[in-house]
């Protein structure tokens, strides 16, 4: 059994096993080589052999216990037919959505356009670099891809003021999403991901009262659905004051906490395994407040079971060779 799965199934305090979100990306030079050559970044992640490539390419380097698939939470309302872009220096950029056409889709023709991303995961799983190690699949959770779906962008600080205007058309995108997000999971895990990760990146925009119905609610359904799946399911709902409450409701099998909040009283209030927590930003600093930084986690959680990884996604501009250090540092602990 990979570590990561034993921290998972069998509670194991001792492993410290290290996966990295955006481990396959923009930090890595071998990256912006193949990205430079192909300026479609949706068509990049439908080219199963160069998207199985760059998933592989951060275990080239370093000793990572989990390959992430190289794929985006923006391919679901793709594989809708939905209109998706990604602009240099800006990000994702969405089209009018189309009610109609999604509430319409076809199941069939859903899984056949997102078809190279499943052939990407088995082969991902098929080699070495793979063997005795985690391959996770992932999706957006309902309500983070909502936000895009509505937003047409990624918001900055808060969401568009009349955001809530249409509650009828948002309850028809969830049942929406909630039928595609379980059949992109049951693919995925069809091919050989082995613990599924949902990244609600943008729950902390919400206020206390809106959590019931926009994250509790739909993320439990897919909780619910990954686990009757036999599955392990990660949430990461970055942002989000209160975690606790958050696990009581959803019950996920890890929770994967964001760079705000306090290690400290997490230990006190979870008693599920944790992932992650560190700033990414240290990543730009020194090898010294690096050191401090991860020590500062590893030592909290030395008595817990801990996966390893940052409070959100490595930042491009990091030095690989600090990537580096943090594995192996995380090894020797
Ligand atoms: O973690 C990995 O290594 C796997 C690949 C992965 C990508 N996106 C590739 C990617 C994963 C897990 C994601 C998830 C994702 N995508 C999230 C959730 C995590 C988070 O960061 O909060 C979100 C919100 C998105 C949507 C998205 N995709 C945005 C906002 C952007 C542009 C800004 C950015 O962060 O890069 C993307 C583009 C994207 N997705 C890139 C990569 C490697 C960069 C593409 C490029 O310009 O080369």
């Amino acid at each position: 059994m990979s570590l990561i799965n034993q921290v998972i199934k069998s509670k194991k305090t001792d492993l410290n096993p290290i996966w990295i979100m955006r481990q396959a990306g923009r930090y890595l030079p071998e990256f912006r080589e193949i990205r430079k050559k192909n300026t479609d970044f949706i068509k990049l992640c439908l080219n199963y052999n160069l998207a199985t490539e760059i998933t592989l390419q951060p275990l080239k380097r370093f000793e990572l216990d989990a390959a992430i698939i190289f794929s985006d939470i923006l391919m679901l309302p793709y594989g809708l037919n939905q209109k998706v872009e990604f602009k240099k220096n800006f990000g994702p950029i969405l089209g009018k959505l189309n009610l109609q056409e999604i509430s319409n889709f076809n199941e069939k023709d859903f899984t056949k356009k997102l078809k190279p991303v499943y052939t990407a995961i088995n082969l991902v799983r098929k080699n070495d670099l793979t063997l005795n190690k985690s391959t996770i699949g992932f999706v957006g959770a309902p309500w983070t891809l909502l936000v895009y779906l509505i937003n047409r962008k990624s918001p900055k600080q808060k969401l568009i003021t009349d955001f809530f205007e249409d509650l009828h058309s948002i309850k028809k995108i969830l049942l929406v999403l909630d039928k595609f997000l379980k059949i992109h999971i049951k693919n995925q895990i069809d091919n050989g991901a082995e613990i599924i990760q949902i990244f609600d990146s943008w729950a902390g925009l919400l206020e206390k009262k809106d959590l019931p119905s926009y994250v509790y609610s739909p993320t439990l359904s897919l909780v619910e659905y990954v686990k009757s799946l036999n599955v392990p399911v990660i949430c990461f709902p970055r942002g989000i004051k209160d975690y606790k409450i958050y696990c009581d409701n959803i019950k996920p099998d890890v929770i994967c906490i964001d760079y705000e909040v306090d290690p400290i009283q997490i230990r006190k209030d979870i008693k599920i395994p944790v992932q992650g927590g560190v700033d990414p930003k240290v990543l730009l600093s020194d090898k010294e407040n690096l050191k401090k930084e991860v020590k500062k986690y590893l030592d909290i959680f030395k008595d817990h079971p801990y996966i390893f990884n940052l409070g959100h996604g490595v930042l491009p501009q990091t030095d690989p060779n600090m990537m580096d250090y943090l594995v192996k540092m995380v090894k020797d602990y």
